[in-house]
């Protein structure tokens, strides 16, 4: 299966979000990786539904939304709503996990769990079956340019082995401090999806830095 690189959107230039856009838009990406912070969940606010409507309407790629916000229950028609294709919620985040999951498929949408850095894959155990994404926190969520966890890779094996025990379809994301460095240890390792933020907008040719993100992953 080919490898999917997806540019998070919080590293781009706000002053120039339709240029942003449309850069993705003409690369080799592949998703919009969109991450909607609430200054609770995570010490950090992002932005909220009138940019995610802006980028929507430029956007022609599918839309990965990544939220770092507590009690997501109560967005989850409005993401719909907004256009977002998957919908990722934290697993710390969710009290009634199941139901989450459910709401969102209902929603129309693919259904995608994130878990921190400190949440063992095990507590995936009873709804991967129901999952088509997991996202696998490789920094502690609320702020881009971090750097890579190790630990990481550990458990994209931990996953992979139950994905493959209990016969799901679901994807694995990696997100967090993603480079050229370690992009072809991640799909080694059996990740699907890389979110890449500062590696891609701080770069010198953003349009060249996914090309051969793409090409270290295929
Ligand atoms: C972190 C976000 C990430 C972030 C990645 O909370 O979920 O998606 O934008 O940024 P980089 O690639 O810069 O680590
Ligand atoms: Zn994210």
């Amino acid at each position: 299966m080919t490898k999917l690189i997806a540019p998070s959107i919080l590293a781009a230039d706000f002053a120039n979000l339709q240029r942003d856009i449309e850069m993705v838009n003409n690369s080799e990406a592949d998703w919009f990786h969109i991450d909607i912070m609430d200054g609770v969940f995570v010490p950090n606010i992002s932005f909220g539904m009138p940019d995610l409507q802006a980028i929507s309407k430029h956007a022609k790629k599918t839309i990965d939304v990544h939220l770092m916000i507590v009690d997501p229950d109560r967005y989850i028609t409005t993401f719909a709503d907004l256009g977002a294709d998957i919908l990722t919620v934290h697993h710390e985040a969710c009290t009634h996990l199941h139901r989450t999951i459910q709401a969102i498929k209902a929603a129309g949408m693919k259904a995608g769990v994130a878990l921190n850095p400190h949440t063992p894959i095990a507590v995936l155990e009873d709804v991967i079956a129901d999952l088509d994404l997991v996202c696998i926190m490789s920094v502690n969520p609320g702020f881009g340019g971090q750097s890579f966890i190790e630990n990481t890779y550990k458990k994209i094996g931990q996953l992979k082995h139950l994905i493959e025990f209990s016969k799901s379809n679901c994807q694995i994301e990696i997100d967090g401090g993603v480079t050229d460095q370690n992009a072809n240890a991640l799909v080694e390792a059996g990740a699907d999806v890389l979110v890449a933020g500062s590696f891609v907008f701080k770069s010198e040719d953003p349009t060249a830095t996914i090309s051969d993100l793409k090409k270290i992953c295929n």
